[in-house]
């Protein structure tokens, strides 16, 4: 498996240890930046980065850290393919790849301690899509298609 992480300067550190989680389990990880947190960035630029990664095959699944994960959903799910969920728990980490098919996930690095991301983190990689969500899905791809017209 492979995950594409990327952050703004408010997510950095989130994105570090968690970057640092995967390696430890086996996980390849392309890290796409930002490569510090003494530099304000715009969240979007990384959120494109990663979410073009994801959607060209790159990387299984993408992670992005900002301050609150919002930004960086919002950024995400402009990519086409992309359905990036910001999650506030086990439970909804879980939830959105079981129902909402996400492949990115979007955390609040302002908001979570280190333990309650990974838990998050390893919640939403062990989950697996449900078939009977598959109409819905659908219907989400066939919005991308019509805001392409
Ligand atoms: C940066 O200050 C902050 O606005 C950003 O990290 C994020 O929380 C936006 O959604």
């Amino acid at each position: 498996m492979r995950v594409a992480v990327g952050a703004d300067h408010a997510g950095y550190a989130l994105k570090t240890a968690l970057a640092d989680h995967l390696r430890g389990q086996g996980v390849g990880v392309l890290d796409l930046g930002t490569d510090d947190d003494a530099t304000p960035v715009d969240y979007p630029d990384f959120a494109a980065s990663v979410a073009r990664s994801v959607a060209r095959g790159e990387a299984d699944f993408g992670l992005l850290c900002c301050g609150t994960g919002i930004g960086m959903s919002i950024a995400a799910n402009k990519v086409p393919g992309i359905r990036a969920a910001v999650v506030h728990d086990r439970q909804t980490a879980v939830l959105a790849r079981t129902h909402n098919w996400a492949n990115v996930l979007c955390l609040g690095g302002r908001l979570l301690s280190i333990p309650e991301a990974i838990a998050m983190l390893d919640a939403f990689l062990q989950a697996t899509p449900e078939e009977r969500h598959q109409g819905r899905i659908r219907k989400i791809g066939n919005l991308e298609e019509e805001a392409g017209r």
